[in-house]
């Protein structure tokens, strides 16, 4: 998809994956690239994960590439000037006084194993709280974290620099008729339910498909998206595993697309891994799913007054109307 086409920027207003938390073990350093800035992703002593902008106000080095953390701050590579997590300096090796200037820092957020930040043009602070996983399905599925196999590594797969808008790829959770055609689905699920939540910031859609003997709802989903970076899946019925579809803008091109698996495991299963087989079967069978999407995904062209059919006309409109909400917006106060 050709993104400079497109009638919406890459700088949407949110909350957006930038890796799991497996990725930035305590004590390590990893350089990031998002929304068109080179960004770094440290985690200090106390555990807590910093993320922000990269390059040292000294001479410019990357504190992603050959920087180390020492206590909760990160060091540069270059000449050793320290930053804190308020992105102050704190430390100059040769001098006495330090620098009165801070690199910027991100509003960072980590919750069942995942890794957000909060991006906004305006610098404001986060405007609404991101959805989770498990707190919030509550009235929907009673399974609770602990009834699944650890998230990372084996539930997880990254696709980079893809060239796909994040907001196209959420057009999924209201197009009920490309689950037979994309994903070779034996049934068409219906919509049985669409509204919204968390001050209008989470769009939610019940989706069932029906068993093709009885007629009955075989299994169910809840398929709630925060903003245009993230979609929580939970599904109920013949299967209860749940899914986080992520897509995070990494430059006017590009995105980053995230997904993360959490399958249920049978009583007394305390493992702290997925088993060998399920690990695979995930990969084959449901992690690519996504790759499935992308074929369209990356080749599509951006249709702004689509011909949509009867069935589409009410979920496709009110996403679409829903999704322009979250590019600028004025600026907030702290
Ligand atoms: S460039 Fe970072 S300390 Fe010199
Ligand atoms: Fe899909």
């Amino acid at each position: 998809m050709n993104l400079k086409e497109l009638p919406f920027s890459m700088k949407p207003v949110g909350w957006f994956q930038i890796g799991w938390s497996g990725d930035i073990p305590k004590g390590s350093v990893k350089p990031l690239r998002y929304f068109s800035q080179d960004l770094v992703a440290y985690r200090g002593e106390d555990g807590g994960i910093n993320v922000m902008n990269a390059h040292c106000h000294h001479l410019g080095a990357h504190l992603g590439h050959g920087g180390k953390v020492v206590g909760n701050e990160v060091q540069c590579p270059y000449h050793g000037w320290r930053w804190n997590k308020e992105g102050k300096n704190t430390h100059i090796p040769y001098q006495e006084k330090c620098v009165n200037k801070r690199l910027k820092t991100w509003h960072a957020q980590e919750q069942h194993g995942c890794i957000f930040i909060w991006h906004d043009p305006t610098n404001s602070p986060p405007r609404w709280s991101l959805t989770h996983m498990f707190d919030d399905f509550t009235e929907f599925s009673d399974m609770a974290e602990k009834d699944f196999y650890p998230l990372y590594p084996g539930g997880t797969r990254l696709w980079s620099g893809e060239e796909v808008h994040p907001q196209i790829t959420f057009e999924n959770s209201v197009d009920s008729m490309h689950f037979r055609y994309v994903h070779d689905s034996p049934m068409t699920p219906e919509l049985l339910e669409q509204d919204f939540r968390n001050d209008d910031t989470e769009f939610r859609t019940v989706f069932g498909f029906k068993s093709v003997k009885t007629g009955e709802v075989a299994m169910e989903f809840d398929t709630r998206t925060s903003g245009v970076g993230c979609s929580f899946n939970v599904f109920k019925g013949s299967y209860n595993y749940r899914v986080l579809f992520c897509a995070t803008p990494v430059d006017d091109e590009t995105s980053d697309l995230f997904n993360s698996i959490w399958w249920p495991r049978p009583d007394g299963d305390e493992s702290q891994q997925l088993p060998n087989d399920l690990e695979k079967r995930i990969a084959d069978e449901i992690l690519t799913t996504v790759d499935e999407d992308l074929l369209i995904w990356r080749h599509q062209a951006y249709v702004d007054r689509p011909l949509l059919a009867r069935e589409d006309v009410r979920a496709f409109t009110t996403l679409r109307k829903w999704q322009k909400g979250f590019y600028d917006l004025p600026a907030t106060e702290a």
